[in-house]
């Protein structure tokens, strides 16, 4: 009798080798200036398209590298492992292109997922706006249906990577009154006409990838931009984040096994009452805990990831809701503790900027709150419970 193992393929450990050695290279060199100078490391997405490691998820059939829901996590962590915004690369190219993926027609996804296969175009995904955050359906951007065309108005806000991608999924209201059933998913460009950015967000982490309002002023775009059926739009939102949320889940752990890795380097090499620090019980029992936490989230993301990949290709999945919320929320409470335990274990050198560990508690802290915060991750996951 064989049993199907239950851990990641051999093909997933040799990707695991290859992007921890890029990152080691290339981008873990990188991630101080970046997040000191809070600017977007063009070299490092130059690096990742050269390896094909940017938009890893997108299908074969439209030139990607057709990367499984794991093999994504995979690549996400261990870019997170050494620098937190550059991770934000290859998530927010998936989470703009995952409502093509799901519900557009096969002309918008040939057209818009093969540049970013290319690495010619970056994509994101506006849902928020200025009060509409945890309530996203309360959004006020319309799109007005004008012949064989919309005209989009509004403002969205916190846009991950806004400026530096080309395509915007835009999700704006087409049938006022109707709440989240009269909303509709768009695909924007950069380029369209009326369409700008507000300044820079400053903010606590991070900071090389910028976050910005998309202003949309009278932008006309063809209909055909439409993803889905009119009044579909709020759905597909929330049935990409199905999928994303575990990508954030993948940046969390990856965050946390950068702290831990440099924390068990840190407490051997450190020595005070005439030993290294490591041989104190209260020093091992910290790291423990940390390793404990962060390997019970990771589970719960191979988990999650891979009834991801299940849903993706036909197969629905009843428990991907909770189980994309719970390891996003779970990973991301664990980073915030093992990445605040790193700083308490490198002492005061923790709380300088010679050391990465306080970059990381400042990176692991955005975990807990984008794609939902994690007050309504555990909203959504009791839903699915009591429903
Ligand atoms: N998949 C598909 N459809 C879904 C769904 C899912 N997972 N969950 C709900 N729906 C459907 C519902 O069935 C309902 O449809 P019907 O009216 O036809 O029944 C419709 O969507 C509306 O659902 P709800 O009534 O449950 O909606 P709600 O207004 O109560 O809100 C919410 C639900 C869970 C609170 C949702 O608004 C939410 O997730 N809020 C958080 C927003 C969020 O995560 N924002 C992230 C922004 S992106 C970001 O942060 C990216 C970044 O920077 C990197």
């Amino acid at each position: 009798m064989s049993f199907p193992l239950y851990a990641p393929a051999e093909e997933h450990a040799m990707l695991r080798e290859t992007v921890r050695a890029l990152a080691d290279e290339k981008i873990a060199p990188r991630a101080a200036a970046a997040d000191e100078t809070e600017e977007f490391p063009w070299d490092v997405y130059k690096a990742l398209v050269a390896s094909d490691l940017h938009a890893v998820h997108v299908p074969e059939q439209y030139g990607g590298a057709g990367a499984d829901a794991l093999a994504t996590v995979i690549v996400i962590e261990e870019v997170a492992r050494a620098c937190a915004s550059s991770s934000l690369i290859p998530a927010v190219n998936k989470l703009g292109t995952v409502p093509l993926l799901l519900s557009a027609s096969e002309e918008l996804k040939a057209r818009y997922l093969a540049p970013v296969a290319g690495g010619e175009a970056m994509f994101s995904y506006a849902l928020s706006e200025a009060d509409a955050g945890s309530d996203a359906a309360g959004m006020k951007t319309r799109a007005v249906l004008d012949g064989d065309h919309y005209v989009l108005n509004g403002t969205k806000m916190w846009i991950t990577n806004a400026g530096v991608s080309e395509y915007y999924t835009v999700m704006a209201v087409t049938a006022p009154g109707e709440g989240a059933r009269g909303i509709s998913a768009f695909v924007v460009e950069k380029s369209d006409e009326g369409v700008s950015f507000g300044p820079k967000e400053k903010k606590l982490g991070i900071k090389a990838s910028p976050t910005r309002q998309v202003i949309l002023e009278n932008v006309r775009i063809p209909a055909s931009r439409l993803i889905g059926e009119p009044g579909s739009g709020f759905k597909t939102a929330l049935a990409t984040l199905d999928h994303t949320r575990i990508t954030i889940a993948a940046q969390a752990l990856g965050i946390a096994q950068g702290a831990l890795d440099f924390s068990i380097g840190y407490v051997k090499e450190r020595r005070q009452f005439g030993k290294p620090i490591s041989d104190f019980q209260g020093v091992q029992f910290m790291l423990a805990d940390m390793a404990m936490k962060l390997e019970a989230a990771r589970q719960l993301t191979y988990h999650a990831a891979a009834k991801s990949e299940l849903a993706m290709h036909g197969s629905p999945q009843k428990d991907l809701t909770f189980l994309s919320s719970a390891a996003k929320c779970a990973a991301s409470d664990a980073a915030m503790d093992i990445t605040t335990d790193a700083v308490q274990l490198l002492g005061g050198y923790g709380y300088t900027r010679e050391f990465p560990v306080e970059r990381m508690m400042r990176d692991a802290k955005i975990t807990q709150i984008y794609e939902g915060t994690n007050q309504i991750q555990r909203m959504v996951m009791a839903r699915q419970l009591l429903k």
